[in-house]
C-alpha cells in the first residue's frame, strides 16, 4: 500500500481552535510579528518543536497513575532505569528534568577554561553549556553537512581526518568527544553506523571517551536501519543497543525520542564522574532516583522507550516528515535535502531571493505560513545567529524555516492542509517583505524580538 496509515488510534482529543486570515493578520501584528510571542490557542498547527510535545499512548497514561513518589528508591526509578538499560547499557544512569540539565552537569564536571569540545554539531543549548563553563565546542561535521542540498545519505557524519587531526593537536585540551544523533543543527540528519564505529576506534586510539547527544537516537537507528546495507534486516532494537555499545555516556532529552512532555538523563560508565555528577544532581535537580522528576514522569519515560524503538511507528513517523518534503519539492519550494528525522527546513533564502538577509527572509516566511495557514514554525536564520558579541549584524550561513513535527499529534490531513497552504504562499510569494528588528534582547533575542516591515 502506498498509504502509510498513522499507526494509532486517538483517544483522547484537544480542539484546535479555527481562525480567519484576516484574525490571524491582527494577532501576528499583535505580537510584533514574532511566532514565539503568539498564544499558542490562536495556532492552529503548532511546527515550533518536536520537543516535550509528543502525544503520550493510552499505556503512558496509565503508567502515570502507577507513578511512585518515594522521595528515594522508587520503584518508577527502577523500572526508568531498567528501560534505559535495555537500550543503552550504561552503568550509571542519572534522571534530570530535560536534556539541558544533563548537559549542565556533564560540563561542568569535565569543562572549564582551556578545555575544548569537538562534536559534529552542538545544539544550542550545549554549546551553552560548554561554553558557559569556560570550554570550547568545536563542529566538524562532514562538508556534505553543511550543503542544504547535498544528498548525501549521513550528512550528520564528522569529518574523520578532521576530528583525528583535532584530536592530534589538542587531544590534551579534549575530556571527551561527542556525537549529536541526529544533527539537529544540520536538519536532522543522522549519523551512520560507520562513522560511529571509526569515531570510537578513533578515541581509543587517543583514550578518550565518546558520548552521545541521544535525543533523535530512534530515529537515527531508523535511517541506519534503511541506509546502511548491513543493518538492513536488524531490528531498530538492535541498531539501538549496537550504537550505544560504542558509547561511554550519553545526554538525553527525554522530550524528544522518549515520547514524553518533560525529562532527559545523563548517563555514563565512568565512577569518578558519576559520582560528582551525583553530587552536582543533588545541589541542582534533586535525589538520584528522580533527578528533577516526579515518579510518574520516570514511569512515562520508561513505557515511551519500550514504544519509540517499535518499526511501525517509525516508518510513520520518517515517512510523513519525507511527505510534506517532497509534496514541497513539487511545489518549488527548496528545503534542506535528504528531509531529516523531526523536522522540515526551507531553504528561506533561495526560496526568496528578493528579501536579503539581513531583512530576514525566513522570518518572513514563518509570519506568512501563520498568517496563511495558521501554522507556526521558528526561523532558524539571521535573526536567531546574526547577532555578534560586539553588537553588530552579520548574515547567517543559510536562512531556514523549520517545521518541526510533533511526535504522534497531527494527521495526515493536517500534513495535507499545510502543503495547501504552501501552494497558496508559492503563489503570493513576491508579495513578501523583507523586516527590520524594532526592539531585542542582549542574548538569544529570536525568543523575544519586536519586528516591523521594512
Ligand atoms: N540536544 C539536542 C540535539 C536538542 O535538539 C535539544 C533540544 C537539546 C539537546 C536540549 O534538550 O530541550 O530537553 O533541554 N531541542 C529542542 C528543539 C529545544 O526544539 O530542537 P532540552
Amino acid at each position: 500500500m502506498k498509504t502509510i496509515i498513522e499507526p494509532f488510534r486517538i483517544k483522547a482529543v484537544e480542539p484546535i481552535r479555527m481562525t480567519t486570515r484576516e484574525e490571524r493578520a491582527q494577532l501576528i501584528q499583535a505580537a510584533h510579528l514574532n511566532t514565539f510571542r503568539l498564544r499558542a490557542e490562536d495556532v492552529m498547527i503548532d511546527f515550533l518543536t518536536d520537543s516535550g510535545t509528543s502525544a503520550m499512548s493510552a499505556a503512558q497514561w496509565a503508567g502515570i497513575m502507577i507513578g511512585d513518589e518515594s522521595y528515594a528508591g522508587s520503584p518508577s526509578f527502577y523500572r526508568f532505569e531498567a528501560a534505559v538499560r535495555e537500550l543503552m547499557p550504561f552503568q550509571h544512569i542519572i534522571p534530570t528534568h530535560q536534556g539541558r540539565a544533563a548537559e549542565k552537569i556533564l560540563f561542568s564536571i569535565i569543562g572549564g577554561p582551556g578545555k575544548m569540545i569537538p562534536n559534529n554539531a552542538h545544539f544550542d543549548t550545549t554549546r551553552a553549556n560548554v561554553e558557559f563553563s569556560g570550554a570550547s565546542a568545536h563542529d566538524l561535521v562532514i562538508e556534505e553537512g553543511k550543503n542544504p542540498s547535498s544528498l548525501h545519505p549521513f550528512k550528520g557524519n564528522i569529518d574523520l581526518e578532521k576530528l583525528r587531526r583535532f584530536l592530534e593537536q589538542f587531544h590534551e585540551q579534549v575530556p571527551l568527544v561527542m556525537l549529536t544523533l541526529t544533527n539537529n543543527s544540520g536538519g536532522g540528519q543522522p549519523v551512520s553506523m560507520a562513522n560511529v564505529r571509526a569515531v570510537k576506534a578513533i578515541c581509543k586510539e587517543y583514550g578518550k571517551p565518546l558520548f552521545f547527544d541521544s535525543c533523535r537516537f530512534a530515529e537515527n537507528a531508523y535511517f541506519i536501519k534503511l541506509r546502511e546495507q548491513e543493518f538492513k534486516d536488524h531490528s531498530v532494537k538492535s541498531i539501538v543497543q549496537e550504537l550505544f555499545s560504542h558509547a561511554d555516556g550519553m545526554t538525553m532529552s527525554a522530550k524528544k525520542d522518549a515520547l514524553v512532555n518533560i525529562g532527559g538523563w545523563l548517563a555514563l560508565n565512568d565512577k569518578t564522574w558519576a559520582q560528582q555528577a551525583r553530587n552536582l544532581l543533588i545541589i541542582t535537580e534533586g535525589f538520584p532516583t528522580y533527578g528533577g522528576l516526579a515518579g510518574r514522569d520516570l514511569e512515562a519515560i520508561a513505557i515511551g522507550l519500550q514504544e519509540i524503538v517499535q518499526e511501525d511507528y517509525l516508518q510513520y513517523r520518517i515517512r510523513s516528515a519525507q511527505y510534506v518534503g517532497e509534496a514541497l519539492l513539487k511545489l518549488g519550494v527548496p528545503i534542506v535535502q535528504p528531509v531529516g528525522g523531526h523536522a522540515v527546513y526551507v531553504d528561506a533564502k533561495a526560496f526568496l531571493p528578493h528579501i536579503p538577509a539581513l531583512q530576514y527572509p525566513a522570518q518572513s516566511l514563518a509570519i506568512a505560513m501563520y498568517e496563511i495557514g495558521g501554522i507556526r514554525c521558528s526561523e532558524i536564520g539571521s535573526v536567531m545567529f546574526g547577532r555578534q558579541s560586539d553588537g553588530s549584524e552579520k548574515a547567517a550561513a543559510m536562512e531556514l524555516v523549520r517545521l518541526a513535527f510533533p511526535r504522534r499529534v497531527y494527521t495526515q490531513s493536517h500534513m495535507d492542509y499545510v502543503i495547501e497552504c504552501f501552494e497558496r504562499i508559492v503563489a503570493e510569494k513576491s508579495k513578501l517583505r523583507g523586516l527590520k528588528i524594532v526592539e531585542e534582547p542582549a542574548a538569544l533575542r529570536h525568543f523575544t524580538a519586536k519586528f516591523a516591515w521594512v
